[in-house]
């Protein structure tokens, strides 16, 4: 790696081009070792900043230059190709160029690459760059015409098709935009089609893209695509702007998808689904992914970022709406607590260790890092800060003035928030740390009571983070609600807004003293330090109107059980056992939501908060108290598992909200009824099961009981035709093995005939597993993280940008005992030392140890 491809760039310096683009013509002449890519460009120069005109291109063989049509003066580097200004003439400039690319080759799936003979592209951020020399860069906006040449069947391109022929076609797309939105695919594919009216009355042809043979895992992805449409017509008043929505399954695809104007890629696994094949999560996962790509046509699409520190603009905000769509379609409360979960075992972690960063990052290496949970997942909870603390219909006016003003712009942050400063009034200067501040901020919260008054004194304070040491209070929104001692709720929800260090906000005119139900919603993304004893946690389980809080308060008192097991053998009491019982008896409840009361701290949850208090966790402790806790669980709601077991069962299967919160509890207490029953229970529902939520459940519980191995053998016949069940098979066993074994059955596994190194899904399947099993990651051994750094270094070869990604697994590394800590360091400071390691290892690595 030489030193300027690890030079940070910095948000900072941004620069307007030399030139902006018009309009874009690009002929594909597709072969796999040879594709001729030709292009014909016009540049404008501009007036604000006049220099050079400065193209990226990476790995491209140059055949010819020309502008406007004569040769020219020009240098070309491992990166780029420049004209220098003296050369160009004076006004427009059309700019011609052939160059030769190996989609064949391109194992590290940027750019335009080859996955099971079609040819597909991935764009964003930067590889566009290695199609063709172009300003590849957001805030550069062109309107482009494709031709493809290419014997394959279907060729499909960005916007609307206006041509076609025998082994060619053409696509025009009206709307400017930025390279990254570029899109290409070729192969035999088959779609499935439909038809959607929008509310002016415009047609638009819908289509799923897929290989032959997935024809019949179509059919939800495209409602969830219509519902997408409509959904956001009617809460956001936006339209769909083409003739045409394409999307395509790709199996081979780093990421889940990818907002192409017009052409959406997806990575097979965020859009096949069939009841046999998919879970209920995939089926949750495909219809949340499906409307954030879509919703992208306007938040990221008609409105472009001005550079990548803006990355959160789009992203952000484009989580946000899918995570409302999804509420919207399926349970408000449900899908808080997921997210909430997802939060805090990414972000929080990510946000509490050497990895941490603003949601708008300051400086960056390699911007395929920066796609995090910070930007995305806290980006989101940022949104949702914003609109509680300005109100639902300022929020929607603000969102009115940013599509008007920003239309067919690549905005910034600034740009954003100005938009609900003019709506409002109001001033947002503090409210825009939350994009520049990186860590999490602990919230404490003291109370007293006095003659009718509840007092709240809240204090914060972020930790530090990698180069931000000193913190300044942060605006957090804290959504607060009294419940008297019968259980009823005395002053329902409000929104005390907190911008000080140290506040406090009293409650008046109360007849007896109530007890707080403090960040309702889970109003900010804060740490909530609040000393309240295991009585008054139970209390609020029973009788928070709020449930995200209710759930929060069992999971609280979890928690606090198995810290106090595992800091000082304390057994879990009886008041958390019976609270515990006394919501999974309520049928008044929903199935998901007891469900989810069920389900423990993950282990690497519990490491954290163990470092929290001061501790070190010890992983293999963390386990065997986690198991002893399921155990107890178990016996003390051994006589109800049974008859619960069956009354969750579900007849023929449909993935909505209410079929998969009852199999979701069914699937719970089959774990559970598995540590008592010998298996049973599992291996009856295994064999019996006709959809695969059931199926990988039963399976799941068998594994976790270390007693899997028949079922192992009959899913792997079952199921071997079929790559993405058989991720699972590769996933599961690796995800729930003991630590000890946990290591070796990865390593066995990547001797399988199956694996591969150059599918992602398959990677991941067996390395996330890997790093995702904390106690078998963490084994005293080091095995784990040997073979975990074997692997990444070899994957650093093919495809930098999947082995930069997972090496957050070596994020933590600080919490440990030393003697982790040396093998931990050790296994990253031997992947950093690797000859030709790419510039998104180097970066990650950098950090890490930094
Ligand atoms: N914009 C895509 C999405 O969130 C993700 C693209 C990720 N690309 C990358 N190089 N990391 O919908
Ligand atoms: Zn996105």
């Amino acid at each position: 790696m030489n030193d300027t491809a690890t030079q940070p760039i910095f948000l900072k310096d941004y620069q307007e081009p030399h030139h902006w683009v018009r309009d874009v013509h690009l002929t594909f002449l597709l072969a796999p070792t040879a594709t001729r890519v030709r292009s014909r460009i016009t540049f404008v120069p501009n007036p604000q900043n006049p220099g050079d005109l400065e193209l990226n291109g990476e790995d491209l063989r140059l055949l010819s230059v020309a502008v406007n049509g004569n040769d020219v003066p020009y240098e070309v580097t491992d990166t780029g190709l420049t004209i220098p200004a003296h050369a160009l003439g004076e006004g427009d400039i059309t700019f011609e160029a052939e160059v030769e690319i190996a989609p064949q080759e391109n194992t590290a799936l940027e750019g335009l690459y080859m996955s099971n003979g079609m040819y597909c592209t991935q764009c964003e951020a930067e590889g566009f760059r290695k199609i063709t020399y172009y300003p590849d860069r957001p805030d550069v906006m062109g309107v482009f015409t494709v031709r493809i040449e290419s014997d394959l069947p279907v060729l499909l391109s960005n916007g609307n098709p206006t041509q076609k022929g025998a082994g060619w076609a053409e696509w025009h797309d009206p709307w400017p935009k930025p390279a990254y939105l570029f899109a290409l695919v070729a192969g035999d594919l088959v779609n499935h089609a439909d038809t959607f009216t929008t509310k002016s009355g415009k047609a638009v042809d819908l289509n799923i893209w897929v290989r032959p043979g997935d024809e019949d895992k179509c059919a939800f992805g495209m409602e969830a695509l219509k519902k997408s449409m409509t959904w956001d017509e009617d809460v956001y008043g936006r339209e769909y702007d083409l003739d045409i929505f394409n999307i395509v399954a790709v199996d081979d695809f780093n990421m889940g998808a990818m907002e192409n104007k017009g052409l959406n890629i997806f990575n097979s696994s965020c859009v096949l689904a069939s009841p046999e094949t998919s879970t209920d999560a995939n089926f949750e996962r495909i219809e949340g992914i499906i409307a954030h790509e879509y919703f992208h046509n306007w938040t990221g699409n008609r409105i472009t970022c001005r550079d990548w520190f803006q990355l959160c603009l789009k992203e952000g905000l484009t989580v946000y709406r899918d995570q409302m769509f999804s509420g919207d379609m399926r349970s408000h409360p449900v899908k808080r607590i997921e997210e909430v979960l997802a939060l805090r075992a990414r972000q929080f972690r990510e946000d509490n260790g050497p990895l941490a960063h603003p949601v708008r990052p300051e400086s960056f290496v390699e911007i395929n890092n920066f796609y995090t949970a910070t930007v995305y997942e806290k980006g989101a909870e940022v949104i949702g800060m914003l609109r509680r603390v300005v109100g639902d219909e300022a929020y929607y006016k603000a969102l009115d003035l940013y599509f008007d003003r920003h239309d067919g712009e690549a905005a910034t942050i600034e740009d954003w928030l100005k938009v609900f400063e003019d709506t409002t009034g109001r001033d947002l200067a503090q409210f825009k740390q939350w994009y520049s501040q990186s860590g999490t901020p602990r919230l404490s919260v003291e109370e007293t009571w006095d003659d009718g008054a509840l007092t709240l004194f809240f204090s914060q304070e972020t930790p530090a983070t990698p180069s931000q040491t000193e913190k300044k209070p942060q605006v957090i929104p804290i959504t607060v609600g009294l419940i008297g001692p019968n259980g009823d709720e005395v002053v329902p929800t409000t929104v005390l807004e907190m911008t000080e260090a140290e506040q406090s906000f009293t409650f008046e005119n109360l007849g007896a003293r109530p007890v707080a139900s403090i960040l309702r919603d889970f109003s900010a993304p804060v740490i909530l330090n609040r000393h309240i004893d295991a009585p008054t946690r139970a209390f609020l389980l029973a009788h928070d109107t709020d449930p995200f809080q209710k759930w929060e308060m069992g999971r609280m008192l979890a928690r606090d059980t198995l810290v106090a097991m595992i800091v000082d053998g304390t057994p879990p009491a009886a008041t958390y056992l019976d609270a515990i019982r006394d919501v999974v008896v309520d049928d008044d409840l929903d199935p998901a939501f007891r469900a989810l009361v069920l389900g423990l701290p993950s282990e690497d949850d519990i490491a954290q908060k163990l470092v929290d208090e001061g501790h070190t966790p010890d992983p293999q402790a963390i386990h065997d108290n986690r198991n002893e806790l399921r155990r107890i669980r178990t016996d003390h709601l051994a006589d109800i598992l049974p008859a619960l077991f069956d009354s969750m069962k579900t007849g023929a299967f449909v993935p909505d909200a209410e079929g998969s919160g009852k199999r979701s509890l069914r699937l719970a207490v089959l774990s559970m009824l598995t540590l008592i029953d010998g298996g049973a229970a599992a291996r009856a529902a295994f064999a019996a099961a006709d959809n695969m939520t059931e199926q990988a459940g039963s399976l799941r519980s068998l594994l976790l009981a270390d007693m899997g191995q028949d079922a192992l053998v009959a899913f792997e016949k079952q199921w071997k035709h079929d790559r993405l069940v058989m991720d699972k098979w590769f996933g599961m066993q690796v995800a729930y093995a003991s630590p000890e074994k946990t290591a070796q059955i990865a390593q066995t596994l990547t001797q399988h005939p199956d694996f591969t190194m150059k599918n992602p899904n398959r990677f991941r399947a067996v390395f996330g597993a890997l790093a995702g099993n904390h106690a078998g990651f963490h084994h005293e051994s080091g095995a784990g993280y040997a073979l975990l750094a074997k692997h990444l270094i070899e994957l650093d070869k093919l495809n930098p940008q999947t082995a930069a990604r997972m090496a957050s697994a070596f994020e933590t590394w600080r919490r440990y005992d030393p003697t982790r800590q040396d093998k931990m360091r050790a296994e990253l400071a031997r992947i950093g030392a690797t000859k030709g390691l790419s510039r998104d290892m180097t970066e990650m690595v950098t950090r890490m140890l930094g």
